[in-house]
């Protein structure tokens, strides 16, 4: 298969195991890391043990824009073409303090929302150029605090110092990015539909987390998130839907779908469901949240990516 596939994160978890897999098929893969030395080694156990040389290793910070703006360069005087941009890399440090991003944005809401929607508008050339292009977000379960009508993003929140009355929390904010994702794979799928790059997103109820993974918790998380690791399956089986949802014919006409883990297109749940039918959201994996076509709440998203894109762009124009 001669698909060039970048993946976001490729250095552990799922993402580790997709460029395995993609490698394994044939694809010149490109795991796209924000640590270089760390990332090589596994760039190399990747080569070796697929006889694939063409797994590349190139550097990004997803929560800076400077460095997706870096890596777009780069990316377009190596390659000529993108068939599959996976964005898979996220911030999911729960229980850390408050942070932000060199351009003053929440880091959650950097690293896993906006740095995929800038990532996108560049490469979106390049994508052009791709056979059948895609793009995977990698969605969560999570999402499914959205059932509860009261829930919803607050972009007020996302910019500068933490001035809310509540107390920050990553898992909030994770949760919030993970909604947001949602959102711009249904918006993204029509915008880009002229230039025939679909836009898919997949579900994830669970993936066993790597210890290192799990340092990045504080120590209440990461008791939680350790319990929890034992019921889940291993990042290959995520890794085999990202797999089948970019490369397999099946998918191939496949846009604007999110996903679960069973490759079952979710459908919208109802604004005031049944009883039973809130019953099957919450345990099962049919339904998104009514939030993530909801059009006000997608245009707010779109203006403030847009917004906060913009500014960026005219102040790296004024340096
Ligand atoms: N595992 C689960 O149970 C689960 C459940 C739902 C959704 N997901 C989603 O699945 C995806 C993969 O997660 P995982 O479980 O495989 O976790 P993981 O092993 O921790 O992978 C996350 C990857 O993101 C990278 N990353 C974080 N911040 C970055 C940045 N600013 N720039 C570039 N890369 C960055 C990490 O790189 P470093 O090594 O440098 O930190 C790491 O390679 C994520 O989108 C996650 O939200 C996972």
């Amino acid at each position: 298969m001669s698909k060039v596939v970048v993946i976001t994160g490729a250095n552990s978890g799922i993402g580790r195991a997709a460029a395995f897999k993609f490698a394994e098929l044939g694809c010149e893969v490109v795991m796209a890391c924000r640590d270089k030395e760390r990332s090589k080694q596994v760039q190399e156990e990747i080569i070796q043990t697929t006889n694939n040389r063409h797994v590349h290793l190139m550097q990004v910070d997803m929560s800076s824009f400077s460095s997706i703006k870096e890596f777009n360069k780069e990316y377009k005087e190596r390659f000529n073409k993108l068939d599959i941009l996976i964005h898979n890399a996220a911030y999911i440090n729960h229980g850390s303090p408050h942070r932000l991003n060199p351009d003053i944005i929440e880091l959650t809401f950097a690293t896993n929302v906006l740095g995929p929607f800038y990532m996108n508008e560049l490469l979106r050339d390049v994508l052009k150029r791709g056979e059948k292009p895609v793009i995977l977000n990698a969605s969560s379960n999570i999402v499914k605090h959205f059932f509860d009508p009261k829930k919803h993003i607050h972009f007020e929140h996302l910019k500068g110092e933490w001035r809310a009355s509540e107390p920050f929390s990553v898992y909030k904010q994770y949760c919030e990015s993970k909604m947001a994702l949602v959102i711009l794979t249904f918006y993204l799928a029509e915008k880009y539909k002229e230039d025939g790059i679909r836009v898919n997103a997949l579900q994830i109820n669970g993936a066993r987390m790597s210890p290192q993974t799990l340092n990045k918790f504080t120590l209440k998380w990461r008791l939680a998130a350790r319990a929890q690791n034992v019921f889940f399956p291993p990042p290959e089986k995520m890794a085999k839907c990202y797999v089948d949802i970019c490369t397999t014919p099946r998918f191939m006409d496949v846009t604007g779908s999110l996903m679960n883990d069973k490759l079952e297109t979710m459908v919208r749940a109802d604004v005031e469901p049944s009883v039973l039918k809130q019953v099957k959201q919450l345990t099962g994996s049919q339904f998104y949240p009514y939030y993530a076509d909801n059009p006000e709440e997608r245009k707010k998203l779109i203006d403030f990516c847009e917004s906060i894109m913009t500014s960026y762009q005219q102040d790296v124009s004024t340096l």
